[in-house]
């Protein structure tokens, strides 16, 4: 992923104006890191089956980045989760202001979109990208998902619900980075579909460990501020950290033999990408 961090790096948004600190607050989320699983899925997806598209794939990787990035600037103001430590650095509301955190937020938002716009891409492939970000990022997607958690904060909700909801803000986008990658590589629709599947299992499974990760690791270590879930509907929460542990084994297994259903090329670059979530909980 060193050719994406430094693409990342070289591709920081720059608005030069006379606001002190507009500029450097449009970058600072971006820029202080994380574990680029989305653009990684994207990138791993393309590499395997058209690696002569990867430099072409670069910006819609980085749209990934960027829309998520967003979601995580609004997740961490004080009407969502109130929460200070972001990827090792201090949220944006808190080192800035509230009204600047919105504003990068709004502005990551829109940036996601004008990067696929201007990606070297075929146009009926970048309207097909803007498609399946903007469904699976907006209002029946992430957008959905956070309204659910939110609004349900100290109510609890049914196990089914709380798939719903972890499918909706953290899954759909995670499926949605391996079926652009398909699109971009060209794959037939079945792969393509049976991608976004696996990535709506893969999405649940890393929110389940998220959830486990907010009772089980310091902030210094998660680099975010945790134990902030009390009120929330975890899966930790609603199962306790035991069954959310077997939960999660148990989708780890699931989609241990849904691997086997792709080709060799895809499913080594799956393998790749997932390792990490699928074998942790062993
Ligand atoms: C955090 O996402 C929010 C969730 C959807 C669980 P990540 O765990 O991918 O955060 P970064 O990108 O590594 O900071
Ligand atoms: C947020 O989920 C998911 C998003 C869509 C941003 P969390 O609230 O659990 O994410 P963290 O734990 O703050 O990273
Ligand atoms: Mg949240
Ligand atoms: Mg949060
Ligand atoms: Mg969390």
């Amino acid at each position: 992923m060193q050719r994406f961090e430094n693409y990342l790096k070289s591709h920081l948004l720059k608005v030069s104006s006379f606001h002190p600190c507009y500029e450097e607050a449009l970058s600072a989320m971006l820029d202080a890191g994380g574990k680029r699983f989305r653009p990684q899925l994207l990138l791993e997806i393309v590499e395997a089956n058209e690696p002569l598209l990867y430099d072409s794939a670069l910006p819609v990787a980085l749209a990934l980045e960027v829309f998520h990035t967003y979601s995580l600037v609004h997740d961490d103001l004080p009407a969502m989760d109130n929460a200070s430590l972001r990827r090792g650095h201090e949220t944006l509301h808190v080192k800035y202001d509230e009204a600047t955190a919105i504003l990068v937020g709004d502005a990551l938002n829109t940036e996601a979109f004008l990067l696929i716009a201007k990606s070297p891409l075929r146009d009926d492939v970048k309207i097909k990208l803007v498609e399946i970000l903007a469904y699976n990022g907006g209002s029946a997607g992430m957008v959905l998902g956070q309204a659910i958690d939110c609004y349900f904060e100290n109510q609890k909700l049914e196990l089914k619900q709380i798939e719903v909801l972890h499918q909706n803000k953290t899954a759909k986008l995670i499926a949605a980075s391996l079926q652009m990658g398909a699109v971009i590589a060209g794959l037939p629709k079945d792969v393509e579909r049976a991608l976004y599947d696996f990535g709506l299992d893969l999405g649940l499974l890393f929110q389940v460990q998220d959830d486990i990760i907010d009772v089980t690791q310091s902030q210094e270590v998660a680099g975010k501020t945790t134990n902030n879930d009390e009120n929330k509907n975890s899966f930790v929460t609603i199962l306790g950290l035991d069954k959310s542990l077997q939960y999660a084994d148990n989708l780890a297994k699931k989609l241990e033999d849904k691997l086997e259903s792709f080709d060799k090329n895809t499913k080594r670059a799956l393998s790749k990408a997932v390792a990490h979530y699928l074998w942790r909980h062993k």
